[in-house]
């Protein structure tokens, strides 16, 4: 049987200040974590033996999702006791896979696909690794395929700074959209008790040796390694799930919601439960709210995610922020971010009256978990 192993024990560094409270792989995809919306795609394809390669805040995930029953799968996790890299975490899981092949996928990836298609592809091609792709139009930033269109041979594995692109010019490229699956003959490309890293150490090889396939993904893909893709990827993957809903959904609301009859709310947004919105405040669109969160007169926010929790005063304004669990923002506050920068705030944030928080294009505005914000911070 086909089991999965989801690395989950990175230190999401670029997610810092949210990462700070809140493991990357519990953050929230529409009200979701991403490695919950993982178990869900796995466990539709009949993968329901899975492995979480955990290290960084490894109590905090074990205590979420426990030996897994309750979203219908069985869950067990590595002991990893410092980050052993992509490889060297799934190293440490060898004796349980060693049987049969496994997915493997990294745990900061939204996707929407069907894994059943791609153990399919798997026993056609008989490679040890296929690699789930997708066509990006700036490869710059991420690991390229070179890959034989014929037969669907992956030639050449460059990671992120090894590719150059074609006499300097950026073209569209499938890219590793951190999805694999693989044959327990792997586990032989990677050295025990090291930290190894698969997209440096071990595709180059196989794809040298004519071991590695390609499997390009149809869908909606977004990696949340910064901020800005986090956004991004909520949103993707909200549209995605209104889209399933065969457009007769704009928003995707809980029954609990406790609306003023002057709140407007402007599609799409995502509204968690026990969610309260006071009179004339207007909501939307990309907006995508947590649990127990007030929000409070003549507040306006859109292009934000705000996590479980909140409180948000009176006549605040806010736009292209992230505003993680549990933060109080005062009356007349305003948050702004940009396309390229946004306003970060980590858990239990206050932001007291009148305060205005701006990025720029040159900065992002992060403010540590438990600060209480009392100046303005305008990035210009
Ligand atoms: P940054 O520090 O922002 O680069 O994030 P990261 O630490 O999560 O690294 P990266 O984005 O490269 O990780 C991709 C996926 O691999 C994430 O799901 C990580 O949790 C996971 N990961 C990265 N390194 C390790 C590791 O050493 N051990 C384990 N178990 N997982 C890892």
């Amino acid at each position: 049987m086909t089991k999965g192993i989801i690395i989950s024990g990175g230190w999401g560094t670029r997610l810092r200040p949210l990462t700070c409270t809140i493991p990357k792989p519990l953050i929230p995809i529409v009200n979701k974590p991403v490695i919950e919306r993982q178990i869900l795609l796995l466990r539709a394809a009949g993968v329901t033996e899975i492995i979480l390669a955990v290290s960084v805040m490894a109590d905090v995930l074990k205590n979420y999702f426990k030996d897994g029953r309750d979203f219908g799968v069985s869950i067990q996790y590595t002991d990893e006791k410092v980050p052993m890299g992509t490889a060297g975490a799934i190293k440490l899981a060898e004796d349980y896979l060693k049987d049969d092949n496994f997915f493997m996928l990294n745990g900061d990836v939204v996707l929407n696909f069907d894994f059943s298609q791609m153990i399919k592809k798997h026993e056609i091609c008989k490679g040890i690794g296929l690699i789930a792709s997708k066509v990006v139009e700036d490869p710059s930033r991420y690991g390229v395929l070179i890959v034989d269109e014929d037969s669907s041979k992956i030639n050449k594995f460059l990671e992120k700074d090894d590719y150059v692109p074609p006499e300097g010019k950026i073209v569209p490229m499938p890219i590793n959209a951190g999805v694999y699956l693989f044959e327990p003959e792997v586990f032989n490309y990677i050295v025990p008790a090291k930290k190894v890293s698969i997209e440096k150490e071990v595709f180059p090889k196989l794809a040298d040796e004519g071991n590695l396939y390609n499997f390009p993904i149809t869908g909606i893909w977004k990696d949340i390694g910064k901020p800005e893709e986090l956004l991004e990827g909520n949103i993707q993957m909200m549209t995605e799930i209104l889209k399933d809903s065969n457009g007769q959904k704009r928003n995707l609301i809980d029954n609990s919601l406790d609306i003023d009859g002057k709140a407007l709310i402007y599609p799409p947004v995502a509204i968690g439960k026990n969610v309260i919105l006071r009179k004339n405040c207007e909501i939307g669109p990309n907006v995508i709210i947590g649990d127990n969160v007030y929000i409070g007169d003549n507040t306006k926010i859109k292009e934000t995610l705000i996590y479980d929790e909140a409180y948000i005063s009176e006549n605040v304004n806010i736009e292209k922020a992230i505003v993680s669990d549990n933060c109080v923002i005062n009356n007349y506050v305003e948050l702004k971010g940009n396309n390229q920068n946004l306003v970060i705030l980590a858990s239990y944030v206050q932001v007291l009256d009148g305060i205005k928080l701006i990025a720029s294009s040159n900065g992002s505005i992060k403010v540590c978990h438990h600060e209480v914000v009392s100046e303005d911070i305008k990035f210009y």
